[in-house]
Order: structure tokens, then sequence, then C-alpha cells
């Protein structure tokens, strides 16, 4: 056997995006409300440091949200107006030479309170265009089942996926979606980043957590997602029914945890850490629980409600392949609060090695090759890195020019690191780019945190044109693309 030279022939490179950050068109086409609808923009500066995560929703905001909608503004309701522009939007992308475009479906399209019998007609039609715009040009779509969003009639009538309810209301709109578009959807993911439950509860669980009883936050998180494993285990199982060449993944966001120090005890931690975010692919991929996680639910008294005939529904929903997103890495040591900062965003412990972006993220291209590395020896199973990116403020110049070379630097070594994991024997699908087109944030709602190749004339708060121009980096990626990887 030779050492691979690069990227194989059959490489997916693409660009990723989510439902609730292009669409808009919230109230169009028979959409419910949708947990994203209730993401109130808010300052992410007024503390004085970035606030990454302002995307968290108690119950008494939600009312409040409800009752008082026009003091806020909802930037996910309006997102780049994807819902009307698509066409013109995958034209562009298919400029690029895409091969493969992440998006999500929302679930209030399909089915907008998620309880309904029957699925809404006009969202199923919505996606049919999408993805027959995307054959046109050759594009394999690579569908999200939940990325960030429900109905948002699930949280206020179970809190989320706190309830069981949830499963069998899951497997229904996954079956729905699945027969409808299984001659042009192979390739499927079923919840993005479910290890973020970890983070922000309510971001892709829809639970209100100041409901929760004092206490027991921990144990919620854990039942919320073992609710989201027996979710992802019927679609998956389905999905092998109705596509028989289905390729369908786990999703996590992969944020290493590199020890402190060379101390024993750093190090531990640094596994501990490791293994409670390896925890949500370690379900996905081997179809039962890890045998390290019976001690720490002894530890933190969680108590979960698992149902005999779970065990046989997760081993029967093994995913094909494993599919990360990856911003940054992290560092850790052995303190008490270690185990909490786990899946977080925000390490307190700065990498003196690592630059960082406009909005504090370290930025690590050598941890995307580790973690690679690490998660195909864990698994053996093909892996796929659907987000990676810089978000970033851009300029667009007088003449309509962005001239972003930092994210071509970014970009740049990130690919490179993808390459030296090829040689490293790792077997990678593709590689989605985060936001190939401007969009909402997740975590602060802004369009200012721009992350495209192709830049959106819109501001945070919902003004400008919407007009698509062409970055540095959209000419740039169009090379990489044609190049199969070798001009970077
Ligand atoms: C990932 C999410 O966590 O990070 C995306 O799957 C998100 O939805 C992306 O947009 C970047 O985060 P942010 O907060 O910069 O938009």
């Amino acid at each position: 056997k030779k050492v691979p030279t690069g990227f194989p022939e059959t490489f997916l490179w693409g660009g990723a995006t989510a439902a609730n950050q292009i669409e808009g068109a919230y109230q169009e086409g028979g959409k419910g409300l949708s947990t994203s609808d209730f993401a109130a923009y808010k300052d992410p500066y007024t503390s004085g440091k970035v606030d990454n995560f302002t995307f968290n929703v108690s119950s008494k905001e939600l009312a409040e949200y409800q009752s008082n909608e026009g003091a806020y503004q909802f930037p996910k309701r309006w997102g780049i107006d994807f819902y009307h522009r698509y066409p013109e939007d995958i034209a562009l992308l298919a400029e690029m030479g895409f091969k493969t475009f992440r998006l999500s479906i929302s679930w209030a399209r399909i089915y907008p309170t998620g309880l309904e019998n029957q699925p809404n007609e006009e969202g199923l039609a919505f996606y049919d265009k999408v993805f027959d715009e995307c054959a046109k040009y050759g594009i394999e779509p690579l569908v999200t089942m939940s990325h960030y969003e429900m109905p948002i009639t699930l949280t206020e009538k179970y809190n989320g996926w706190l309830s069981r309810e949830l499963v069998k209301l899951f497997e229904k709109y996954a079956r729905t979606i699945l027969t409808r578009y299984q001659d042009k959807v192979k390739y499927w993911i079923t919840f993005n980043e479910m290890n973020m439950n970890l983070n922000s509860l309510y971001t892709g669980a829809g639970v209100l957590t100041d409901l929760l009883p004092p206490g027991k936050m921990l144990e919620a998180t854990y039942q919320a997602s073992h609710h989201q494993f027996l979710a992802s285990a019927l679609a998956v199982k389905a999905a092998k029914e109705i596509i028989p060449e289905v390729k369908i993944g786990c999703m996590i966001n992969q944020i290493e945890s590199y020890a402190k120090t060379t101390k024993p005890e750093d190090q531990l931690q640094s596994l501990k850490s490791n293994q409670l975010n390896m925890f949500y692919p370690d379900v996905q991929a081997r179809g039962e629980y890890p045998s390290y996680m019976t001690r720490y639910f002894a530890d933190n008294q969680i108590e979960l409600a698992i149902f005999p005939e779970d065990a046989g529904i997760l081993m029967a929903g093994k995913v094909d392949y494993v599919a990360i997103s990856y911003y940054m890495s992290h560092v850790t040591e052995a303190r008490e609060d270690a185990s909490k900062l786990a899946g977080s965003f925000d390490s307190p412990i700065k990498n003196e090695h690592l630059a960082l972006t406009q909005w504090d993220w370290p930025i690590d291209p050598i941890g995307l090759r580790i973690s690679l590395i690490k998660l195909y020896d864990r698994y053996g199973l093909p892996l796929f890195v659907c987000e990676n990116g810089l978000g970033a403020k851009d300029q667009l110049t007088s003449d309509n020019q962005v001239h972003d070379d930092y994210r071509i630097d970014y970009m740049r070594e990130h690919i490179s690191q993808m390459r030296e994991a090829i040689k490293d024997g790792v077997e990678l699908m593709g590689y989605t780019s985060w936001g190939c087109i401007d969009l909402i944030s997740c975590g602060t709602s802004q369009m200012s945190k721009r992350y495209g190749f192709i830049y959106v004339d819109q501001d945070d708060s919902g003004q400008g044109t919407l007009t698509r121009y062409r970055k540095d980096s959209f000419h740039w990626y169009q090379q990489v693309i044609k190049s199969n990887g070798t001009q970077l």
C-alpha cells in the first residue's frame, strides 16, 4: 500500500448552512414557529467581552418575546432570504464548483407544530425545489435533519427533548423527509453537534432550563440527549430501509481538549474532558453507552429513564460515518469545574501558542489533524468535516470587493492539515466549510460575524439590499476545488 498523495477523486468539496440561519420567510409556506425564531438579538459586547453564546432562552424570556414581540429583533426570522433567493445562491455555489451543499430542513416547515398527522405539502415542495436546483449542477445535498431548531410547540408542550414523546414525533418527521427525498438526497446527518447539549440545552434540545428542579441540569442534559440518541437511531434505521445506498452520519462539535501541563492530573482531566464529548459519537457509532459513563453518572447523581428496549434501538441505529465541525481546540487542567467546561466555547485557560479570531476563538489547524487521527483510530469509520471556518468582520470596498486574505489563510492551513491527516491514513469523505454564504450567526445572531465566500449586503438589524458579492476567497476556493486541493 502507498501513502495517499492527497484528496481522493471522490472528495466532496462544498459548504454548509442551516435553515434557521439562511431561509428567513419564517411565517411563509405554512411554516410553524421554531425555537430559533425566538433567538433575540442582544448586543454581544455589553459586558465588554464578547459573549459567544447568547442563544439560550428561559421560560420568562420566551413569554416576554411572545407578548412583546415588537420590542425585539429576531434575525433568524429573516436570515438572508434564501427562501426566495435559492436559485441565485445555488448558482453561485455551482460557480465555485461545489460538489456538495450542506443544508438543513426546518422541522416546523414540514410539521408546523410537530404534532400534525399529515405533513405540510408546501414545506415539502420548497425543499424539492432546492434539491432540484442542486441537481441541475450535479451538487449532492448533504442534509441535516435537525440543526438547532424545532417547532416551538414542542418546547411549550413538552419542554423539548426532555420528553420521550419527542422520539416518535421526530421519527415521523424523519420518515416523511426520507421518503419524500429518497431519490434526491443520499447524504444525511441526524442531529447537528449533539454534544453542544452540554453547553446550551435550549439551542439543540428546546429545553427551558429554568423550569428544571434545582440541581437537575446535568441530569436533564443527559436525559434529553438519551431521547435524541433514540430518535437518531430510529432515523438511521428508517434511512436504511427507505434509501438502500444512503450514507447517514452523526455529528459533534469537535473541541480537542489539551492538557495544560505534563502533570498526570492534567493529562487525566484532558482524557476525561475528551470522553465527555466523545460520549456522543461513541453511542451513535458503536450503538451502546460506553462503560466510562456509568461512573460519571453515579458521581454526579444522574439517574436516567432508560427503557429495556432502548439498547436494541441504539444497536440497530449505528451511523455510517462521523461528521464533525471544527473551529478550535481547548485547554484543560485538573480543577473542580473542569468537566463542566467540556464542550464549552470558552475555556478559562488560554493557549499561549495560538492566535485568536475577532470573537476570541483560538485558531488551531494542527488540532484538526489531531482530531481526525484520533477519531479515525477510535471508530475506523469514514469522517466528514462538515463545518469549519473563520467568523470575521469583512469590509465591502467602494468597488464591491471583499479582500478577505485572512479567511484564505485560515482555510488554507486547515485544508493542508486535512491533507496531512489523509496521508496519515484517515478516510475523509468531504469538507463543507461553514457559512459558505454569509448568514446569521448561531451564537450571537449577528450578521456582521461573516464566514462566507459570498458577501451578503445586510447589517445586524436586517437593513441592506441583500445583494450577493463574490469575495476574494470565492475565487480562491474555486481553484482549490478545481485542483482537488492541490492548489492552496
Ligand atoms: C456551529 C453551528 O456550532 O458553529 C453553526 O453548527 C454555527 O450553526 C457555527 O453558526 C458558528 O458559530 P457562530 O456562533 O459563529 O455562528
